[in-house]
């Protein structure tokens, strides 16, 4: 498999890696919150910073996707994201800004965000890793400075990657756990 830089024709196998490596957004509207909240900012706004792992179709089978500087993000995601979703469900709207604000002296010095997900048949053979070397080098080439996630605490593949990987992490708090790395 390879990695190249995200390309328009890869729209739909990122919404379908999006949602087959979530659960509880299974209604038409809960995927189009999850969307909004995961995926669509960052193939429309920041497509230079999202890398996909492909099969030998050249069809996506997993995903990073990244904002690198949460400021702009911060700005755009209100102006353009965070009508939908309000209008989607309050209460996703008002967890989204509450893990925003918890994130927020982390955000400042960790100024970039991603997401990375990858379908079942292209997980644990070190794709995760190549992603994100992938996604790293472009940042650093960008001067970014730092870079931060979220991650459920119960999510084993997630937190044992992200600490293999070398991050940092917060204490869980709601169930939840920030990764940092300094780049
Ligand atoms: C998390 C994820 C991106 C990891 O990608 P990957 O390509 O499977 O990971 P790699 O093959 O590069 O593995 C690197 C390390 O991650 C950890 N890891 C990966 N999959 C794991 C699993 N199923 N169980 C426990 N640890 C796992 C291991 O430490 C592994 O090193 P090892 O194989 O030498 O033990 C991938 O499993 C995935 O997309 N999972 C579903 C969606 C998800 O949880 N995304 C993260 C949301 S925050």
């Amino acid at each position: 498999m390879e990695i190249r830089p995200y390309q328009p024709k890869d729209y739909e196998r990122m919404h379908k890696i999006c949602y087959e490596t979530s659960s509880g957004f299974d209604s038409e509207d809960g995927k189009k919150i999850l969307y909004t909240m995961y995926c669509d900012y960052y193939i429309n706004e920041e497509p230079e910073s999202c890398f996909v792992a492909v099969n030998d179709d050249d069809e996506a089978v997993g995903y990073i996707i990244c904002a690198p500087d949460d400021e702009r993000y911060q700005r755009v995601f209100k102006e353009k994201y965070a009508p939908t979703l309000k209008e989607l469900s309050l209460f996703k709207y008002l967890f989204h800004y509450a893990g925003e604000f918890f994130a927020k002296k982390i955000r400042k010095n960790y100024p970039a965000h991603l997401h990375i997900d990858i379908l079942p048949e292209g997980q644990r053979q070190g794709l995760g890793t190549r992603l994100m070397d992938t996604l790293i080098a472009h940042l650093k080439g960008r001067g970014v400075k730092g870079v931060h996630l979220g991650c459920g605490a119960s999510n084993p593949k997630g937190v044992n990657f992200y600490r293999k990987y070398g991050f940092k992490e917060t204490p869980p708090f709601f169930g939840g756990i920030t990764f940092f790395m300094e780049l």
